[in-house]
């Protein structure tokens, strides 16, 4: 008897212990978006260890109030807290650095910003309308409203470049574009991916966007090496029409966003603008079924992950494996090939069905 209730008390507190962690899991969170905002990891990543009084002056804060934050962020160990309230960077600082380009600090801002976190409260009513959150508590969706206010856009696009730098290499060492003449990333940001495809495998590049986030396009491949003329920046609306010129469409964490109605305008739009043989390939994390495993190798959870994009945008919180190619056996595909890699970036290969 005895032994059975100090192993439910041992299992219960194990189960209060994991829901602890899950319920404060919002605390880091913030801590890291205005540590993130208030620049303090480019602080310390330039110049070293600094006290909390010299942090709270550079960042016009006041040093008792920040001391709390910068403390637990050195208990999760994004900082070293030292004698005296003194704090040094760490590796996982250093990562969420944002002034030596797109980094995991932009990918926090983006989630993190008042306009998302709005949209978690909104997140309670919508579930009973079937509102976009974002919708509900923005007035607009989340690409009109990154469009509009020009801190929230460059974030996301710098939050978007971060996962590209963060899962190409893993992708074109897994799959092969080489024997494609020409591909067009749908949606492609500032081209990252395509860059770095052209870059690889020598076919020639074409980037489809808004004009908003294609004008950033030629400065950021710039910075990458590779020549503005190398790559065909096309812009547009993809609900009206893609481009004709590629054998190959990739979109990556694109059609993700749309609900199936609109993915299934987009697909109609691309087929039309493929020739007989091409091929799109879908680059996504996929939400595992039942029985498979819940987290991909970079530790990202698609199922939970599903959920912040569905509050934000109109899109089927992510999708199977199995959800994606019925979605695009019904407009006129068919799977080739699914490449997983080692990140939570897998690819879907799909030809014109015959
Ligand atoms: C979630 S982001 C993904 C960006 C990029 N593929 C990546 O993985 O980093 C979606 C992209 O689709 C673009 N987009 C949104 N609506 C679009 C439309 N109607 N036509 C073309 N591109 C659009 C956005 O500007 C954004 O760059």
């Amino acid at each position: 008897m005895t032994a059975t209730l100090s192993q439910s008390t041992a299992t219960s507190m194990a189960a209060k212990k994991q829901l602890f962690e899950m319920i404060l899991a919002f605390v880091k969170s913030q801590c890291i978006y205005v540590a993130t905002r208030l620049e303090i990891f480019n602080l310390l990543y330039d110049e070293g260890e600094l006290s909390v009084d010299a942090i709270a002056k550079k960042t016009s804060t006041a040093p008792d109030r920040l001391y709390f934050v910068l403390r637990a962020l050195a208990h999760v160990d994004v900082l070293q807290e030292k004698p005296g309230q003194v704090f040094a960077p760490t590796e996982l600082s250093n990562l969420l650095a944002t002034h030596k380009g797109p980094s995991m600090g932009h990918l926090a801002m983006h989630l993190l910003e008042p306009a998302q976190w709005d949209a978690w409260n909104a997140l309670e009513a919508a579930l009973h309308t079937g509102e976009v959150p974002f919708e509900r508590a923005n007035g607009k969706g989340v690409y009109e409203f990154c469009r509009d206010n020009d801190w929230s856009g460059d974030v996301f696009i710098n939050a978007m470049s971060f996962f590209t730098n963060h899962s190409v290499d893993a992708l074109l060492d897994a799959y092969d574009f080489s024997r494609f003449d020409t591909v067009m990333d749908v949606g492609g940001g500032q081209g990252g991916l395509i860059a770095q495809i052209v870059k690889r495998y020598g076919c020639n590049g074409m980037l489809f966007d808004v004009p908003y986030v294609a004008a950033t396009a030629p400065a950021y491949l710039e910075q990458q090496g590779i020549e503005p003329e190398a790559i065909n920046i096309i812009t547009g609306d993809v609900f009206q029409e893609v481009p004709t010129g590629a054998d190959a469409i990739v979109m990556k964490y694109f059609i993700s966003a749309w609900n199936d109605e609109d993915a299934a305008k987009i697909l109609h739009n691309c087929k039309k603008a493929l020739p007989p043989h091409g091929r799109i390939v879908l680059l996504q994390a996929f939400v595992p079924d039942i029985d498979e495993p819940k987290t991909a190798p970079d530790g990202i959870m698609p199922g939970i992950f599903a959920v912040q994009i569905n509050v934000a945008v109109p899109g089927g919180g992510w999708r199977t494996k199995k959800h994606f190619q019925a979605l695009f056996e019904q407009c006129g595909f068919q799977l080739e090939q699914v490449v997983d890699t080692t990140t939570n970036l897998s690819a879907m290969e799909f030809s014109i069905a015959s």
